[in-house]
Parts: C-alpha cells; structure tokens; sequence
C-alpha cells in the first residue's frame, strides 16, 4: 500500500494580489487552415542575451486575460523543491547551464539536445495557453517554445513506439523535495503518440517574452493546455518512444485521483472535490471550467474510439 504525507495540493491556497494584462484582440485567424499559419511572414526579433522573441501565434488566443508575471511565477507546484506554493525561493538553486535533454528509446537518431540547439534548430514562437490546475486554480502565459512533433520529426519515430515518455530532472544537491523518499522519484509523465503529435502539444523553454525562470520549469518544459496541469513535467531531462504506457508520479501515488489521461472536464469531479469552476490566478475571479479547458476543437477527435478509458481526471 502506499502511503505519503499532506500535499500541498491539499494546503489551503493563498490569494495572490490582482495585476494582469488584458488582450484587446480576439483570435484574427481563428480557424486558419493550419497551425502555425498566423505566424508566418513575421520576422523574429532577438533579445540581448540571444534569446528570440519570436512572433505570436494568433490561432491559439485565450479570450481570458493574460496572468500577471508574478503571479505566475510565484505560485507554483514543483515538489522536488517542496510542497508549497512559493517554491520559487528555492528553486532558484537549479543549476541551468550546462543542460541537455536526451531523446532517446524507439527512435532513429537518439541525441541529446542543449536548449541553445533547441533553440537554433526549433520553429520557436509564442503561444497564449490556459493553464488549469488540478486544484482548481488556472492561469493564462504567453509560452515561448516549439511543437513536441518538430521534436519528434528531427529523432524519427520508430513503428513500435506508441507512447511518449518524460522524465523531469532529478538532482538531490538542490531539490530538498526527493528527500521525501514516499515519493516515487523522478517526477515521470506520458502521453499517446497521437496526442504528442497533435498540434497543441508543446515543448516550453520561454515565458512573458524571457527563458523560462526554474519555478516554471526552466530551461524546458511540457505543455498539453487540455489536460490538468500535473500533466507538464517541469525541467525536463530525458523524453523516451516506448512501446507501453508509462507510468505517471501522481498515478502511481493515487490511482484513483490521478490518471493517466487527465482531460479536463468540468462535470467529473475529483474524488475530493468539485471541478466545475477554477479560480484566476491574479484576480481571484472564479469561472467555469470547460470541457477540454476549451481546446475540444483541437482535441476532441483523439478521443472518439477510446470511450472505455478512464479519459478525465
Ligand atoms: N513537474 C515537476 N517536475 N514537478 C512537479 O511537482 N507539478 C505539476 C506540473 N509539473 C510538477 C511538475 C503541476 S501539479 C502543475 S499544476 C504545473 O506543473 C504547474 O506549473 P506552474 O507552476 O508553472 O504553473
């Protein structure tokens, strides 16, 4: 059986102070034919330190005002650095340089990638996504990254592999967290093949214009905007093709409250408590959450001949 002590998932949550950025534009290219499409034909500017502030990519506008920065960046989870919400303080000990991220397991050419060859090599550009907590708490960011399937193209995925699997850097010097041994370390997460390929599917390295900061999951993480949050493995080290699903951290603590799919929808709750809203991180505001936190026209159709799993939460 296991057994582990209060999450902070489960620690009342503190309000944070209202600051955020409001969008005057609605999606222009809402609906373009492919993605990427709004993105084209703009030049990508570079910052000072090298760092490319590449141009927005309209199709995927949130219609939600933008979270504040430091709102953002000073709630967060990342357990290797502790279970509450202000492990920004601590998390500033994660050694950035040198990193790299292996690929490897069922694919053509396994390599190792630095973020500057991320950068380099990647179609970077800026994406609004939503972000929604397990927890019930959401966010909105300007992410800069690149497609997990840009990724995937450069490796060549082999016919076996059905499942990808990320695996988030582990290194005891300066994550107090993994001396909390009932965890079941590293932090692993996973997603079909098809849903990595699917268009939304993006590999993190900026935010707010600037490298991602080590709270957030610097210098590269995960996103899926339809899945709950604990889907996005922060810091990544190694993502692995393999052939069976992986087992995931939350999964493997709580099987009943974490699942492998973790789709949001707001009419099934958490075992502990409802799903049917979300509070803004910045404001306070509670609104409703929507079924695939809105991305079901992106991603309804992964899921049409999959009905006997277990698809949300
Ligand atoms: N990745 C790692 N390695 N460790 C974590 O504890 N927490 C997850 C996810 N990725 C987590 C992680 C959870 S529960 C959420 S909601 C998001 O990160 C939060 O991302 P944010 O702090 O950037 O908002």
């Amino acid at each position: 059986m296991v057994f582990f002590k209060r999450r902070g998932w489960e620690i009342p949550e503190r309000e944070v102070t209202p600051e955020s950025l409001v969008f005057g534009r609605r999606a222009a290219l809402k609906g373009a034919a492919l993605a990427g499409t709004a993105a084209i034909g703009l030049p990508s500017l570079a910052r000072a330190d090298g760092f490319p502030t590449p141009a927005r990519n309209t199709r995927y506008e949130p219609g939600r005002a933008v979270t504040g920065e430091r709102e953002a960046t000073t709630y967060n989870n990342f357990y290797e650095f502790g279970t509450d919400k202000g492990i920004y303080r601590p998390a500033q000990k994660l050694p950035l340089q040198p990193w790299t991220v292996k690929v490897d397991g069922l694919v053509d050419r396994p390599r190792e990638f630095s973020v500057d060859d991320l950068l380099r090599s990647m179609p970077i550009e800026e994406r609004v996504y939503r972000l929604r907590c397990v927890e019930a708490w959401s966010m909105v960011v300007p992410w800069t990254g690149f497609p997990l399937s840009a990724m995937l193209s450069a490796v060549g995925v082999q016919s076996g592999a059905k499942y990808v699997r990320f695996e988030t850097a582990a290194l005891p010097a300066v994550m107090p967290g993994l001396r909390q041994s009932w965890y079941p370390w590293p932090y692993v997460e996973g997603c079909t093949l098809e849903e990595a390929g699917n268009e939304l599917s993006f590999l993190v390295v900026g935010a707010y214009g600037k490298p991602l900061l080590p709270q957030n999951g610097a210098p590269i993480r995960f996103h899926q905007p339809w899945k709950y949050g604990f889907k996005a493995g922060k810091s990544l080290a190694r993502i692995s093709l393999v052939a069976e699903r992986p087992k995931s951290f939350w999964e493997a603590i709580q099987p009943q409250e974490y699942g492998f799919w973790a789709n949001i929808n707001p009419e099934v709750p958490h075992p502990r408590w409802s799903q049917a809203s979300e509070r803004v991180l910045g404001t306070g505001e509670r609104v409703p959450t929507q079924l695939f936190n809105g991305y079901g026209e992106f991603v309804g159709g992964l899921y049409a001949n999959l009905q006997r799993e277990r698809l949300w939460g």
